[in-house]
């Protein structure tokens, strides 16, 4: 029988295709595909060739692994030639499955970048400050005021047919490059952030199709973003330094005939203002369209009177590839509504919260009619669009029309906001824009989508839907916290508390990847890890918050982060690439509490972030505080311990293990009652204690118990903050009490988890106050509509409603536990996750006391599969054990249907 086994998904370093990598040693992955049960890899070979027609031979010229028994199909480490500066690398696997059979995959391939300093010989180059001067219309960039971008241009000749032609291209600043017209990629806001003190960027593009023999142009607009423009809260610009933005661009083409031509940016490329007369992240964009240079993207254009490019010195830091998915415009929305709420003012709801743009498609309309576009993530009870949340943030496009008889359209460049309504005024009277005149642009790192999850519950669906787009929103580049005010940074708290669901959300490995890289960036010699990341550079004209570093639950990340991606993806080079970074760290604070309770250094000490009653004041103390700080201490032990022992460093696993234990004794004696309630009692506090393993065995039933009470004594109702909330429904359900879990979910009065659902939140809200019926809008001053910290119940959602959870002792879903807890209030619930090994699903139905489970197991992976109730039917699947509340039964792939009679 031929096997239905496919090979699919090829990626390299968790990306498709990616181009220009600048990973010596890359690691290959597939995914297997099958119907049948039990289907699984016994062996593969990989072979990897530099030209295609290589490939399919038995003599594959930089790799062949010959047939390997063994059922990885995951970060396979590339171990054949030495890999050289621009190598292209053909790739294939043969699987031989359990009935022998064998299949191949379709070929894939990867690109070497530039590993050299010396591969590079184009220089970097920056705009003639006279461009702007001579220009009236033109602003010179100052620290408070954005500057107008420049463009730059080259025009060379390309004497024979291509074979293949690479861009290779960085810049201080945001580039759009162009050849013979047309935009070179779909990439926004390229290069991406990082720590420009320490590495920039650069991209690789395959510009074959877009190159002819003959006359090209090649050139580039250059916009400010993190590099020279305004970031957080800071309220001057150029946070690293300079104003002047500078790009790299180099072109390399291979002739049909063999030979190599080599363009670079130099001081023969000519420079000139353009259309866009400002443009910058918090501000937005200006664009004055008559001053379109027409053509200047072309050859053959006469740029006589434009300037020479100058050539400025080159950065002193490594250029690196970016190794995560790039920005995109991932989704576009159509508005569902449109008011003229006062004369000439319009208002649009995309019914949507999103980070990103609008697109304008204008009528006809005088040349000089000036367009303005102002963005927010809520109306005013008047209907007027609420802006003030975004505090110093203008997000206000303008748009000059060209006067263009047949209309015009138009979308920003190097600027997003954060809304979901849009107001457009400057129409003249008698005409008025329509709903085809506004697409939003929802603009995010393209992380690819992992996961869905649905149930009985249309509240609880919305709400995982908003944890889903807050996550889409403030993914971009890396994980902000917010994307409409002034602030926009990489806050390590919240992302460390979000990081589960995120990763059940889509597949976060690269842009975690690359963020782990900014925080060790942003480490400093003692060890002491960032609160945000990048970091800015501080002095002159800095707003620090103080010392933005170290603080507990924010700092800690450092270790979160790495040991998370391993459980999850079964990455161990990211643990071995920061693990003296995160020994460092753990050193650094023990070096500071000699006692085993976090009580000094703690820097912002930003405790349980926004939790009722809510104090948000910056490095105060309270025993709370310290609480939290000596848990995550010592849960950064753990999970050291657990890294040291995976690397086979066994000294130091033993060592940190030592550590635990001591600060586990002096957090009980500090904190415990002999009756296992804890003496600064939040549930933020019992929590941690259950969730961090610092309590006695005895005591563990207790403290859940006091901890239900505080809740009860609260109503129902949560009172937890970023830290608490995203260890409160796992913690209660595996303390086995799914059922106030449940009844936190479903709860919709405030303050809950579905109360902003049930008042028209389509993302999560930075704080559970941030309307109130009662009191309306929060203070501006602190209150995005955007914020995905309280939304890591999605987390709860995946690994307990519908049971999709890690195997606690093998990383990366190769063997997973399926385990839904049903609790009362939802009828059905159904879960999908793609693995790095392929989608597992799990679907639950209640009718009365009867329950029915589909399940799906990926391809060449086992699952222990926890049938809830009493199983009627096991599908065939031998059953390991059965307790009272559940049948335990171990799985292989394929799909499976269970009956089951539910106690009560
Ligand atoms: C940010 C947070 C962050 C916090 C630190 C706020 O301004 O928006 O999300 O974690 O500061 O306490």
């Amino acid at each position: 029988m031929p096997s239905d086994l496919r090979v699919t998904y090829l990626r390299c370093e968790y990306l498709v295709t990616p181009l220009g990598i600048d990973e010596r040693a890359p690691r290959l992955s597939w995914q297997l595909d099958s119907d049948r049960r039990g289907a699984r890899q016994v062996a593969y070979r990989v072979r990897v060739a530099s030209t295609p027609e290589l490939l399919p031979s038995a003599n594959a010229d930089l790799w062949d692994t010959g047939r390997i028994e063994s059922a990885q199909t995951v970060h396979v480490v590339y171990s054949g030639s030495p890999l050289a500066s621009r190598q292209t690398c053909h790739w294939q696997v043969d699987v031989w499955d359990e009935t022998t059979t064998c299949t191949q995959s379709a070929p894939a391939l990867w690109s070497m970048g530039l590993l050299e300093k010396t591969d590079w010989s184009a220089r970097w180059i920056a705009a003639d400050p006279r461009i702007i001067t001579r220009d009236r219309d033109a602003i010179t960039g100052t620290l408070l005021e954005p500057g107008t971008p420049a463009l730059f241009r080259n025009e060379f000749e390309i004497p024979s047919a291509i074979k293949r032609a690479t861009i290779y291209a960085s810049a201080r600043g945001l580039f759009d490059l162009r050849a013979n017209g047309q935009r070179i990629s779909e990439d926004l806001f390229a290069p991406e952030w990082t720590d420009y003190d320490k590495r920039i960027h650069y991209r690789t593009y395959d510009v074959t199709k877009l190159l002819t023999s003959g006359k090209n142009m090649l050139g580039a607009i250059l916009g400010d973003g993190w590099w020279s423009g305004y970031v957080g809260w800071q309220e001057t610009r150029a946070r690293y330094g300079s104003l002047e933005n500078s790009v790299m661009i180099q072109l390399e083409v291979e002739l049909a005939d063999g030979k190599r031509l080599t363009f670079g940016t130099d001081s023969t490329w000519r420079c000139e203002t353009g259309p866009i007369i400002a443009s910058d992240f918090m501000m937005g964009e200006t664009y004055d369209a008559r001053r379109e240079r027409i053509g200047w993207d072309q050859p053959n254009f006469s740029d006589a009177n434009w300037l020479p490019a100058r050539a400025v010195t080159a950065p002193n830091v490594p250029l690196v590839a970016q190794p995560a998915e790039p920005v995109r415009i991932t989704e576009q929305l159509k508005p569902v509504s449109l008011t003229e709420i006062q004369p000439g003012v319009f208002i649009y709801n995309l019914a949507q919260n999103i980070s990103g743009w609008v697109r304008l498609r204008l009528p006809k309309l005088p040349a000089g009619t000036r367009i303005v576009v102002r963005h927010g993530e809520r109306l005013s009870p008047d209907g007027t669009l609420y802006t003030e949340n975004l505090r110093r943030a203008k997000a206000t496009d303008t748009y000059i029309a060209h006067g263009d008889p047949s209309g015009e359209t138009y979308e920003p460049h190097f600027t997003f906001h954060g809304f979901q309504y849009v107001e457009l005024t400057g129409f003249p009277a008698g005409v008025k824009p329509d709903y085809a005149t506004v697409t939003g642009c929802a603009i995010n790192s393209a992380t690819p989508p992992t996961g869905h999850f649905e149930c009985s519950h249309p509240g609880v669906n919305r709400l995982w839907l908003n944890g889903l787009w807050s996550q889409r929103d403030n993914f971009l580049t890396v994980p902000t916290d917010c994307p409409q005010r002034d602030e926009r940074l990489g806050w390590m708290g919240d992302a460390q508390v979000f990081l589960r669901t995120a990763s059940y959300n889509c597949d976060v490995a690269a842009f975690f990847t690359k963020w782990m890289i900014d925080i060790e960036d942003a480490q400093t010699p003692e060890g002491i890890f960032p609160d945000t990341a990048p970091r800015l550079r501080e002095g002159e004209n800095f707003i620090g918050l103080g010392n933005l570093g170290g603080s507990a639950g924010w700092a800690d990340a450092g270790v979160i982060i790495p040991y998370t991606i391993w459980r999850v993806y079964g990455d161990r080079r990211i643990l071995e690439r920061h693990y003296n970074a995160m020994v460092k760290w753990v050193d650094w604070i023990a070096s500071h509490n000699p006692n085993g309770l976090r009580l000094n250094q703690l820097a912002n000490n930003y405790g349980d972030w926004l939790c009722i009653p809510s104090d948000t004041s910056f490095g105060t103390h309270s025993p709370m505080k310290n609480l939290l700080a000596t848990a995550y201490w010592a849960d950064d032990c753990t999970k050291l311990a657990l890294i040291a022992g995976e690397l086979g460093h066994t000294a130091d696993a033993a060592r940190l293990t030592a550590l635990f234990e001591k600060i586990r004794t002096a957090f009980q004696k500090e904190w415990l009652l002999p009756d296992g309630r804890i003496t600064t009692e939040t549930q933020t506090g019992y929590l941690l204690a259950l969730a961090f393993d610092l309590l006695p065995q005895n005591l563990r039933a207790a403290a859940t118990e006091h901890l239900v009470a505080n809740i009860r004594d609260l109503n129902w109702h949560l009172s937890t903050g970023f830290i608490g909330i995203s260890h409160l429904n796992p913690q209660l359900t595996l303390a086995g009490r799914a059922d106030v879990a449940y009844r936190l979910l479903l709860r919709d009065d405030y303050p809950s988890w579905l109360y902003p659902v049930k008042h028209g939140a389509t993302t999560i809200w930075e704080r559970w106050n941030g309307w109130t019926h009662k009191e309306g809008f929060f203070n501006p001053h602190m209150n995005s509509l955007n914020h995905y910290s309280l939304g890591s119940v999605g987390e709860w959602l995946f690994r307990h409603v519908a049971g999709i959870e890690l195997d606690p002792d093998v990383p990366g879903f190769s063997r997973f536990v399926l385990r839904p807890f049903i609790g009362s209030g939802l009828d059905h619930a159904r879960a999908t996750h793609r693995t790095l090994h392929g989608e597992i699903e799990s679907a639950w139905k209640r009718t009365g006391g009867k329950l029915t489970w589909t399940i799906r197991v990926p391809t060449n992976t086992t699952a222990r599969v926890y049938i809830p109730g009493n199983a009627e039917t096991t599908d065939s699947l031998q059953v390991l054990s059965r307790e009272k509340d559940f049948t335990l039964c171990e799985a292989p792939a394929g799909s499976y249907r269970f009956n089951s009679v539910l106690s009560n």
